[in-house]
């Protein structure tokens, strides 16, 4: 195992905390392909699936050769992962998709989709001997760090934009002991100044520009291949914000597809917020890439300079996938249908359920192709938003499929009038 940088090709040591190449670009892990080509095969990952002890018992270190292939000592796992996918037949009809499988991430242990790569990123946080960790976050990479360096006992600080963070988030980091920096500026702003500050301070950076986050969140796809049977579906589909979701995403299944693994690609549909669009912008103009000021509803996706990108759009294009976006009114309608099926899940997840049926509108995706769609956080993390949407006092949103709460006085007759 190497770091690489993802331009030049420089190697370092992964001894060595870095994030960046000494040429400023981006670097990744290098896991030895060809070995592990004779030591991993389906039924390695089929029969660890049925071992309850760590590291195994997680959903993430089930894959440890392709993740982190280090020491148990160094481990800290809550254990993550082990995820329902959902047969979703009303999300389905909604979304103009005979069937589509929802894989919801928001059944972590602290609700959301970043616990795969916080696992893996702390537990290199301790092989490298760190005591402080940090992250700039719009809410569910604190929660979950904060999380992850209280058990492995170190300390946390987080930087959060100024009231612009999901309550049931910021009440994680708060729980959970971070030092939580609310600062004057949206996420861009604590990005930038988060990675001046592990500079300078020595702490370690907990951001998705760290390679071994990107490495544990790759166990989302493993997890999805292996529900199926290793059957690849057509399309996997996912939000995009910081873009390192979709990094891990192509980074895992292009391995997965080199050891031969799996024998066909999933195409990659990532979905943006319009609000919060460079990506998005990019591929479709076809124009270099050029941040912006970013405004939605969603706020866990609410950036405008992702620090992947690079990264991002190069494993879209391997996959021969697509980058597509929804209004906030397409993602609060998603989710309200979502949410009344039952399973449930924050704004920015439904990104992807929203995406799914403009895809299909546009007959990029066929109606009879099998689609994962990623849930990345769960229903309680963000509560103001789905209260305010059935009280129709979201601003500039209709709620289209409110239920509002009935008030009514405290008695039989009253019930009566209301139920029949
Ligand atoms: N969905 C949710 C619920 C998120 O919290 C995030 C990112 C994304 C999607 C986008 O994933 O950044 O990998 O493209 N949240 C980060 C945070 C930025 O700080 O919690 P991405």
């Amino acid at each position: 195992m190497i770091l690489r940088c993802i331009e030049c090709r420089k190697e370092y040591s992964i001894n060595e905390a870095r994030y960046k190449c000494d040429c400023g670009d981006l670097l990744e892990v290098v896991h030895p392909l060809e070995v592990l080509k004779k030591k991993l095969s389906r039924k390695l990952f089929d029969e660890r699936l049925t071992r309850k002890d760590f590291p195994y018992n997680s959903g993430v270190w089930r894959y440890k050769e392709l993740i982190l292939d280090v020491d148990d000592k160094f481990i800290i796992s809550k254990p993550e992962g082990n995820t329902n996918l959902y047969k979703a037949e009303k999300v389905g009809e909604y979304a103009g998709l005979k069937e589509i499988l929802l894989k919801h991430e928001g059944e972590n242990p602290t609700a959301s989709f970043k616990d795969r790569g916080m696992t893996c990123g702390i537990s290199a946080a301790k092989m490298l001997g760190f005591k402080r960790v940090a992250c700039a976050s719009t809410g569910n990479t604190s929660a979950s760090m904060a999380s992850y360096a209280s058990m492995a006992g170190m300390e946390s600080i987080v930087f959060i934009p100024e009231g612009k963070i999901a309550f049931g988030k910021l009440a994680q980091a708060l729980a959970y002991g971070a030092k939580t920096l609310q600062i004057k500026g949206d996420f861009d702003d604590a990005m930038q100044l988060v990675q001046e500050v592990c500079e300078e301070l020595k702490i370690y950076l907990l951001n998705s520009v760290n390679p071994f986050r990107i490495e544990g969140q790759k166990a989302i796809g493993f997890e999805i291949l292996q529900q199926l049977g290793w059957q690849v579906p057509h399309w996997i589909v996912l939000p995009g914000g910081n873009l390192g979701n979709n990094t891990a995403l192509s980074k895992g299944i292009k391995e997965l597809y080199e050891i031969g693994i799996i024998g066909k690609v999933p195409k990659i549909a990532v979905i943006q917020a319009h609000g919060a669009n460079p990506l998005y912008r990019m591929w479709k103009n076809e124009t270099s890439f050029k941040p912006v000021k970013a405004e939605t509803i969603a706020t866990a996706v609410k950036i405008g300079n992702p620090v992947s990108w690079k990264k991002s759009i190069r494993g879209i294009e391997w996959s021969r996938g697509v980058v597509e976006e929804v209004t906030d009114q397409e993602i609060m309608d998603a989710k309200a249908v979502v949410d009344a099926s039952g399973i449930g899940a924050e704004p920015a997840s439904c990104c992807s359920v929203a995406g799914v049926r403009k895809l299909v509108r546009a007959g990029i995706i066929n109606k009879d192709e099998k689609v994962v769609a990623i849930l990345t956080g769960n229903l309680l993390k963000d509560p103001d938003a789905v209260v305010n949407y059935h009280l129709g006092k979201l601003k500039g949103i209709k709620s289209n499929y409110a239920n509002k709460p009935i008030q009514i006085e405290a008695d039989l007759e009253a019930v009566r009038r209301v139920l029949e």
